[in-house]
C-alpha cells in the first residue's frame, strides 16, 4: 500500500505524482533503566554533544536522571529525593544552560516549586536542590516549561495557581549571577480569581515572533474551556494582539484578548488540542476542535489573513466526544498542529476513537484534510507491546536537544497504563517495564505515481 487518499472532503484531491512515504528505522537502541508502568508521567532526554541525559522516574518512582558521553554505551545514574505519587501532571522538565549547567524542575501539581539545578557543569551526580527561584507565587506550582527567549536567554515558565484560577509566570535567568529574576514583573494572563489560560507556546515563528495559543477554563472540569484566544510578541514582554495589532496591557484578561473563537462553555474545545501551526507562507495557524450545530465535535483551523482570523473546516467528523470531569483524561481524539514537509506539503496528525488515526496532507488554501500521507515516525519495533499486562501502551519523549548526527534522532521510549484521572490504581500492576534509548533514521522514498 502506497499513499492512501481516505479523507474525502469537498476538496479537490491533490494530485499524487509528489506523494511520499516517510519511514523510520532504528539504527541503534540502548536500555536506560527499569522504570514504572502503572501510569504515564512524562520522561526528558536531552542531547547536547559529547554528552546525553535522560530524567525519568524509576521502577521505585523515584526521579533519576542518568546521563552518558555519547561515545559510551554505559549510563552514569543519579537519584533525586523525590517519589512520585500517581498524578500524570508529574513530568519531569530538563534543560541546560550555555555553561552546561543543568536545571531541572517537575513533579508538581498545585504543589511548591521544585527546582534542581547541578553544581558542576555536565554532572548529574552534582544536582543540588534549591526549589527557590524568585522567592515569591512558588508556592502552587504547575506546568514547568523551560525556553529561550529571542536573545537565547534561558526562560521557565510554569502556571501558579490551580486548575480555573491560576497566573502564568516566566522567569530569565542570570547566566553570570546564576539568578533567576522575573522576566515579567506581573504573570503573563490573569484568570481574574475565576479562570485561568492553558497554552500551547510560545512558539518563535518564521515571522521571528513568539506565538501563544490558549483556552480560558472556569473550573477544574475540562468541559468549562472556553474562547480560544491568541498573542504575539518578540521578546516575551511587549505582547500584541493578531488581528488588530495592538499592544496587549499585562496580565492579559479575558475582556482584553484577542479571541480567535469565541467557543462557550461545554461548546467542545479542550485545553490539550489547541495546537499553533504555521502554513506555507509563515502564517500563523491554530487547530483546535468546536462541537458543530449537529452536535459533532469537529477539528478547525485559524489564520490569521491580513489582521482577520479565519476559520476552517478540517474534515467531517460524524461523532459527538462528551469530554468533561477532572483529573488527566483519555483524550478520544487527538489533534496535531499543522506543520510543513521539506517537500513543502502541509500535514496535521491526528487520532480519533471511531475514525482511526494518521496523518492528513492539508491543502495550503482550504486547509482541509484532501488525503491521507503515509508516515511512520516512530520505527515498527517501537509500535510492539512487549510487557503483557494489559492496557500497556507505549510512551514515547522526543529529543530536547539537538543530535550530534544530522541524519539521526533520538527518541526514548517506555511502556505504561494509560492516565487513570491521577488516581491510584488498585493492585495488580504492571511490572516495570524498559525505558530506552532509539536512534532513528528517516527514509523519504516517493510512492509511484497513479496510485
Ligand atoms: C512536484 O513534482 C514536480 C515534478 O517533479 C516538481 O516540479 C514540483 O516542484 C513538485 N511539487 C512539490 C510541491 O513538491
Ligand atoms: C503573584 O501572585 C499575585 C496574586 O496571585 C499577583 O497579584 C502578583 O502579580 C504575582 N506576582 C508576580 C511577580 O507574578
Ligand atoms: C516593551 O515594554 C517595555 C516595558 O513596558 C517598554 O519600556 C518598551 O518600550 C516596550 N518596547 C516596545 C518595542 O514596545
Ligand atoms: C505591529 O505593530 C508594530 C508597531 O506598530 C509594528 O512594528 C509591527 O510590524 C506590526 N506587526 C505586524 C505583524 O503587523
Ligand atoms: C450534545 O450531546 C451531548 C451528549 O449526548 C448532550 O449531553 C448535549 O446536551 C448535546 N448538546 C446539544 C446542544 O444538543
Amino acid at each position: 500500500m502506497n499513499i492512501i487518499l481516505l479523507i474525502f472532503t469537498t476538496s479537490i484531491l491533490v494530485s499524487a505524482q509528489n506523494n511520499t512515504i516517510e519511514r523510520t528505522e532504528t539504527v541503534d537502541t540502548l536500555d536506560i533503566a527499569r522504570v514504572w508502568a502503572g501510569h504515564p508521567v512524562g520522561f526528558s532526554l536531552l542531547t547536547h554533544p559529547p554528552y546525553q541525559f535522560v530524567a525519568y522516574y524509576d521502577d521505585k518512582r523515584q526521579l533519576t536522571v542518568a546521563q552518558r558521553l555519547l561515545t559510551v554505551r554505559t549510563w552514569t545514574h543519579h537519584i533525586l529525593p523525590v517519589v512520585t505519587g500517581w498524578d500524570s501532571h508529574n513530568y519531569i522538565a530538563l534543560a541546560i544552560d550555555d555553561d552546561g549547567y543543568l536545571h531541572l524542575s517537575g513533579d508538581m501539581h498545585v504543589t511548591p516549586l521544585k527546582y534542581y539545578r547541578t553544581i558542576q557543569p555536565f554532572n548529574v551526580a552534582t544536582f543540588h536542590r534549591f526549589d527557590r527561584m524568585t522567592g515569591t507565587n512558588e508556592s502552587r506550582a504547575t506546568y514547568p516549561r523551560f525556553l529561550r527567549g529571542a536573545q537565547n536567554q534561558l526562560i521557565f515558565t510554569y502556571r501558579d495557581g490551580s486548575s480555573g484560577a491560576g497566573n502564568e509566570i516566566y522567569n530569565i535567568y542570570d547566566l553570570k549571577m546564576k539568578l533567576w529574576k522575573r522576566l515579567l514583573d506581573q504573570p503573563l494572563t490573569d484568570g481574574e480569581g475565576q479562570r485561568n489560560a492553558y497554552f500551547d507556546g510560545p512558539v518563535e515563528g518564521p515571522d521571528g515572533y513568539f506565538h501563544l495559543a490558549w483556552v480560558w477554563r472556569e473550573t477544574p472540569d475540562a468541559a468549562t474551556n472556553h474562547d480560544l484566544s491568541y498573542a504575539r510578541s518578540k521578546d516575551l514582554i511587549n505582547w500584541s494582539t493578531g488581528a488588530a495589532n495592538k499592544s496587549l496591557k499585562l496580565p492579559i484578561k479575558l475582556k482584553d484578548c484577542d479571541i480567535v473563537d469565541p467557543v462557550p462553555e461545554k461548546g467542545g474545545i479542550i485545553n490539550g488540542n489547541v495546537k499553533l501551526g504555521f502554513d506555507t507562507q509563515g502564517r500563523v495557524l491554530i487547530s483546535y476542535h468546536k462541537h458543530s450545530a449537529q452536535n459533532y465535535t469537529q477539528p478547525w483551523t485559524a489564520r490569521l489573513e491580513n489582521g482577520q482570523w479565519k476559520k476552517y473546516q478540517i474534515t467531517d467528523w460524524p461523532w459527538h466526544w462528551n469530554f468533561g470531569g477532572y483529573g488527566t483524561l483519555q483524550f478520544s481524539i487527538h489533534l496535531g498542529g499543522v506543520t510543513k514537509q521539506t517537500d513543502a506539503r502541509l500535514i496535521q496528525g491526528y487520532s480519533h476513537a471511531k475514525f482511526g488515526s494518521g496523518t492528513w496532507l492539508i491543502d495550503p488554501q482550504s486547509l482541509q484534510a484532501i488525503g491521507k500521507v503515509q508516515r511512520q515516525t516512530l520505527s515498527p519495533e517501537m509500535s510492539r507491546i512487549e510487557g503483557t499486562f494489559p492496557g500497556l501502551g507505549v510512551k514515547t519523549s522526543a529529543d530536547l536537544g539537538t543530535s550530534d548526527k544530522t541524519d539521526i534522532r533520538y527518541v526514548i521510549r517506555w511502556e505504561t497504563l494509560a492516565s487513570n484521572f491521577d488516581k491510584p490504581r488498585p493492585e495488580p500492576l504492571p511490572l516495570p517495564s524498559t525505558l530506552r534509548l532509539y536512534a532513528l533514521k528517516t527514509i523519504i522514498e516517493n510512492a509511484p505515481s497513479g496510485r
